[in-house]
Parts: C-alpha cells; sequence; structure tokens
C-alpha cells in the first residue's frame, strides 16, 4: 500500500520531541533567558572549549535562533551562583565560588549585572562587574534568590567555602539587592535549623508579598517586611529537597481572582541527614514523593497531600508551561547531586546514576492520584545529571543544556561534561499557533488591555478554552528555578469570527500577585499555545518600587 506523504510527516510531526541542535561551549550549570533571543548560561572557570580573549569562557550568550554560543568576558568565578530579574529589566547574577585558577576573581561576593539588551545577536550585550563598589554584604556559594514586591531580589543562604557534600559553613541569613537595613544580613532561624542540608534554599515570593522558604524538610513563611517567620508543617515521610538532596519546587500557577498559593515539591531523598556521605551511595534510590500544600490558613491546617510520581528522581526540575500544566524534567532516579563525595562513583565521579530520561506532565487540576502522566512523552540519550539546566524559552518549548558530575571538563567517559543543547518541543510547535500582536511594551497592574489575535482556523475559542499567562521563566541552577512564576489573567476573544480577533486581558492586581519586572506573556487557545511576547510589568523602575495597584 502506498502510503501517502502527508500523512507521514503528520505522524512524524506531531507530539513531543526532544531536538538536539549545537554545543553550549560552556556547561550550562545555570541558565536564563534574557531576551527573545538570548539565553545566558553560566558555568565555573575551568578548561571549557569556549574561547574568550586568551583564555576559556565560563559564561555564555546562547542564541535561540542560530543555536550558537558566543562568550561572555566574565571577571569573577560563577560558579553554583544564583540570579534574576529586577523590577527595571536589569538581571543580576548573584554568589559564586573562589577560583584556584590565575586570574579569576573570587566570585563569592559577586553581583554581576547584566542590562536590558535589545541586540539580538547579542554581539554588543556587556555584563558589568564592579567588586570594589558593587558585591554582596557576604561571601555565597550556592545560595538562592527570589525577586519580591519591591522589584529587588531578596538573596538567601548559601555556604561560605567549599564543601564537598553537606554545608559545613554556612551563610545562615538573607540579604537584599539593592540593600536594605543598610546592607546587614538578616539572620535567619529555617536555615540553622535545617543544616546541613539548607544550600540553594526554595523560595518563593507569595501574592501577599510575604516569601514561602523550604530547606532540608522545613518549611516557612518569611514576612519580609515585619521580619518575622511562621513555621509551616515539615515535608512528610522524612523527604528532604534541597541540596545536597536535591528535590525541586514551584509555586503552582496563580489565578484571579483570589490568586490562592499552592506549593509542589518533588524529589530529593528520605535518607536521614546525618549519615556521613562516605556511607551513601550513587545506588540509593531518590524519593518519588511529590507533596502540595495550599498556602492558606485552612491550607497549612490540612497539610501536605502527598502524591507519587512514575520513577524517583534527584536533581528533577520542574518547568511551569503557558497552559498551566508542570513538566517535570531531568535528574537521576538515584544518588546524589556533588562529585565523587558518596561511594560507587560511576563514570568516574558521579554521585548519581540512572538517568531519568522521559519527562512527565503533571496536570495540577486533575484529581489526585491523577495528575503525572508521561503518555506521549519522547525519551532521550543525553543525561542531565549535576550541573544541567532546563527553562522555558519565549518560542514555548524547553531549551535544555548542561550536566557534568566531574571535578574539572571530562571527555569520553559515561557522564562526560555535556556540551549538546538540546530543545523539547511541544505538540503545538508543529501546528498553526494564534499570534498576538500590538501589545503594549509596558502593563501596569490592574488595568485592562486589548490586543490583537490572530486565531487559526479550527480552533474552539469559547470562553473556557482560553487562557492568558503572564510567566516570569526563572534562572536555573541546581535543580531549582529563583523566580520563576505563572499568573493567569482574565481574558476574553471578541466575539466577530474569522481569523482576526481583539483579546481583552486583565493585569495582576497589585505587585505583589507579579512582582514588578519583565515578563512574557502567552496566549493559549484550545491547548495550542502562542509565541511568548516580552512585557514589562510595572513602570520598569530601579528597585525599590512601591506598591502598585489595588490590595486584593
Ligand atoms: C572535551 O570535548 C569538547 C566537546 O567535544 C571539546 O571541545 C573539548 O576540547 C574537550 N576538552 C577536553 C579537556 O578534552
Ligand atoms: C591573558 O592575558 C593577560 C593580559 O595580557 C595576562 O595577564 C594573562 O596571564 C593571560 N592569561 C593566560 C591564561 O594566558
Ligand atoms: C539547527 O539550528 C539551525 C539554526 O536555527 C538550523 O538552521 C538547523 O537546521 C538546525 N538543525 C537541525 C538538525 O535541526
Ligand atoms: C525533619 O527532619 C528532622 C531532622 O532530621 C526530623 O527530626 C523530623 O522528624 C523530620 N520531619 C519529618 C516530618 O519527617
Ligand atoms: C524511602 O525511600 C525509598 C526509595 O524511594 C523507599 O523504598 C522507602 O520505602 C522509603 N522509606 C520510608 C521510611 O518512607
Ligand atoms: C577517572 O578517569 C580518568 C580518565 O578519564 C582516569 O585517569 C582516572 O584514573 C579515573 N579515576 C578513577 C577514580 O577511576
Ligand atoms: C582541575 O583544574 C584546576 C584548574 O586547572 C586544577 O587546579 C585542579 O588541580 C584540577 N583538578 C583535578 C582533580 O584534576
Ligand atoms: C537597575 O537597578 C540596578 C540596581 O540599582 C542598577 O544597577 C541598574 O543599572 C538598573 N538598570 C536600569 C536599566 O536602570
Amino acid at each position: 500500500m502506498q502510503v501517502p506523504i502527508a500523512s507521514v510527516f503528520l505522524s512524524r510531526d506531531l507530539g513531543w520531541h526532544f531536538i538536539q541542535n549545537g554545543t553550549s561551549g560552556i556547561i550550562a550549570l545555570e541558565s536564563i533567558v534574557v531576551s527573545d533571543t538570548l539565553a545566558i548560561f553560566f558555568d565555573r572557570a575551568t578548561d571549557d572549549p569556549l574561547q574568550i580573549k586568551n583564555h576559556s569562557a565560563w559564561g555564555a550568550l546562547w542564541n535561540m535562533e542560530t543555536n550558537t554560543a558566543s562568550p561572555l568576558d566574565l571577571v569573577s568565578d560563577t560558579f553554583c551562583a544564583s540570579g534574576g530579574f529586577l523590577s527595571n529589566g536589569t538581571m543580576v547574577s548573584v554568589g559564586g565560588h573562589l577560583s584556584t585558577i590565575g586570574g579569576v576573581q573570587d566570585g563569592r561576593m559577586g553581583l554581576r549585572i547584566f542590562e536590558p539588551c535589545n541586540d539580538p545577536s547579542g554581539a554588543t550585550c556587556t555584563i558589568l562587574e564592579d567588586l570594589e563598589n558593587i558585591h554582596l554584604a557576604e561571601t555565597r556559594w550556592y545560595p538562592s534568590s527570589a525577586r519580591i514586591f519591591d522589584g529587588s531580589l531578596m538573596i538567601v543562604g548559601g555556604t561560605h567555602i567549599l564543601t564537598p557534600f553537606y554545608n559545613m559553613d554556612p551563610v545562615n541569613n538573607i540579604e537584599f539587592f539593592p540593600k536594605k537595613d543598610g546592607g546587614v544580613p538578616r539572620p535567619l532561624d529555617l536555615l540553622e535549623r535545617s543544616l546541613p542540608v539548607n544550600l540553594f534554599p526554595r523560595v518563593f515570593a507569595l501574592p501577599d508579598g510575604k516569601a514561602l522558604l523550604i530547606a532540608n524538610n522545613q518549611t516557612i513563611i518569611y514576612d519580609i517586611e515585619q521580619n518575622e517567620e511562621t513555621i509551616l508543617p515539615d515535608i512528610p515521610n522524612g523527604v528532604r529537597v534541597t541540596n545536597p538532596f536535591d528535590g525541586t519546587a514551584t509555586l503552582l500557577p496563580l489565578h484571579p481572582p483570589h490568586y490562592i498559593p499552592e506549593v509542589l515539591v518533588c524529589g530529593g531523598t528520605n535518607k536521614s541527614d546525618q549519615i556521613p556521605s562516605e556511607q551513601l551511595s550513587s545506588q540509593d534510590p531518590a524519593s518519588d514523593q511529590c507533596s502540595r500544600m495550599t498556602l492558606t490558613p485552612e491550607g497549612i491546617e490540612r497539610g501536605w497531600e502527598i502524591e507519587r510520581m512514575l520513577e524517583p528522581r534527584t536533581m528533577t526540575e520542574m518547568i511551569l508551561m503557558p497552559n498551566g500544566k508542570v513538566i517535570i524534567i531531568n535528574g537521576a532516579q538515584s544518588g546524589y547531586p556533588a562529585v565523587s563525595s558518596v561511594r560507587d562513583p560511576v563514570g568516574n565521579t558521579s554521585n548519581s546514576d540512572h538517568p531519568a530520561l522521559t519527562p512527565s506532565i503533571y496536570s495540577p487540576d486533575a484529581p489526585l492520584g491523577e495528575r503525572i502522566s508521561n503518555q506521549g512523552m519522547p525519551t532521550t540519550d543525553i543525561a542531565r545529571l549535576y550541573h544541567s539546566t532546563v527553562t522555558l524559552t519565549p518560542k514555548g518549548n524547553l531549551l535544555i543544556a548542561g550536566s557534568d558530575p566531574n571535578i574539572n571538563i571530562t571527555n569520553g567517559t559515561l557522564f562526560h561534561s555535556e556540551y549538546r543543547v538540546e530543545y523539547l518541543n511541544p505538540p503545538y510547535m508543529t501546528v498553526k499557533r494564534p499570534q498576538l500582536s500590538n501589545v503594549p511594551k509596558q502593563i501596569a497592574f490592574n488595568q485592562v488591555f486589548t490586543v490583537d489575535v490572530d486565531v487559526p482556523r479550527g480552533l474552539e475559542t469559547k470562553d473556557s478554552s482560553i487562557q492568558v499567562a503572564l510567566m516570569d521563566f526563572g534562572f536555573s541552577s541546581h535543580a531549582f528555578h529563583s523566580s520563576s512564576r505563572l499568573v493567569f489573567m482574565d481574558a476574553k476573544l471578541s466575539p466577530e469570527s474569522g481569523n482576526a480577533r481583539k483579546l481583552t486581558f486583565s493585569s495582576p492586581p497589585n505587585n505583589r500577585v507579579y512582582p514588578p519586572g519583565p515578563a512574557y506573556i502567552f496566549l493559549t487557545i484550545d491547548d495550542v499555545t502562542s509565541t511568548g511576547v516580552r512585557v514589562m510589568v510595572g513602570d520598569g523602575s530601579t528597585p525599590p518600587v512601591k506598591d502598585q495597584g489595588v490590595r486584593i
């Protein structure tokens, strides 16, 4: 029988696909999308192949159009740092490492300023380091951060020195950029209590302006304005989720009109945090547990709701998608982060083994027990273990890079230093998509906007098939996306039929629901998502900014 050519293409094109294209030049152990065409990757200062001036680069601009990397001229070591955007659109990389390589400055107090850059190729984009005048108050390796209601970054925890596994020299406090309290860090009891498994704390800005923090198996709400901690229930069953026992966590999408926050925490391990690392093994199964809690007094009273992933995962990441689902991707099914610190190292220094090669989809609105599936998901053959990253892109696909569970760049072994870049393309990448146009560059709070939409024929356009998402993709580092956020906006399509329609949507009520700063708007119709349009939410001024919009 002759198969029509068109149907062959269809069956190959529909669905989810991993696409490998290009190499990153450095290990992408941190990543953040900084414009429609560019992402930044950061590595440690090491012998990466990408060169700048007369040495190896450890920062790169990844061009998502050409799938090529160009070096960034960094001064200090960005190894195991965090970062995010401020309310004025500037991206700041925070913290880092004390390098042993000559000519590389100590990055632990690093604050690296990448001003908004509209050059599509990145050729004229620069990153500024003025360590003498602009630096953190503390040395911080393995910190995390979150943009808060006034558009500043809150920078949390870390360790002072090179520590092989557990946090042996903790920085048990928080500070802000731009600085508050005269630059004096605030001690945080949570970090003290959660030793020695409190690196890369999971930190979220809540819609009332407070913050949710998770470290080890403990959770608090931190009132930034009152400097008060409220202890919430521990993650159940002894499961621990921060480095070096990395699970991951995300704030689930926030919906109008109440924007009730719910947090989802997945993976990690249920081992005791008192076991010396030499007694742990790369073969210890990770945890398959996901724990979810609604962050209202009633929700906290009910406590954590438990569900199980399809496989155990350590160092996994969760990506919010514009339709409100969550992709669970990357990581390993056994072992731990870090390098050469537990028994049975694999290939030959990885603390983890059994890469998780098939992503899952988590559907937050499905009934308990039916939320996690990998039906229709492809399987990659590239392990993404320690020092790997993934981020949503403006095109609506996932950019995946990195993995290097090795001490230095290592080629030719199992779990070698990984330079291959991959995308995970959702099914909507292969069909005709809605297209937004005439979207204002700036979106004030609590306002109604009308924009143009081109609606492909055949999509169901009833009100319940329309979703408009306002998103921060976050800064990916060590199985966590600092500042990642999705706020849905009430929206309506104009009733007339035909392709050219108007979309009316309402911006978030205030700067606590969406901390002011850059965002992407995506329109999903009938589960087909547009490409994202970049906007500035709020007035784009330098932090700290005043409260805007209306309180809810
Ligand atoms: C490792 O492999 C990369 C990519 O194939 C190559 O560019 C680099 O030179 C190699 N580095 C070492 C130290 O062998
Ligand atoms: C690169 O050049 C600078 C300035 O000329 C010099 O100080 C440095 O030692 C050189 N580094 C290497 C790795 O050759
Ligand atoms: C890789 O990306 C480049 C630039 O977008 C494109 O020209 C090329 O066709 C892609 N290659 C594959 C195999 O997809
Ligand atoms: C959390 O960890 C601490 C310290 O190991 C332990 O005492 C506590 O029982 C754990 N909580 C739960 C709910 O397992
Ligand atoms: C700890 O996790 C392992 C691996 O997932 C599981 O087999 C075991 O039952 C868990 N133990 C407890 C006490 O929950
Ligand atoms: C690790 O691999 C390197 C070569 O890639 C080899 O020289 C070294 O002996 C290996 N180390 C161990 C502990 O097996
Ligand atoms: C890794 O590379 C650094 C810098 O070149 C060097 O100082 C160090 O000895 C290397 N470590 C190992 C274990 O090879
Ligand atoms: C944003 O604010 C930071 C901190 O004050 C400053 O370094 C940066 O230059 C500002 N960027 C813009 C675009 O104003």
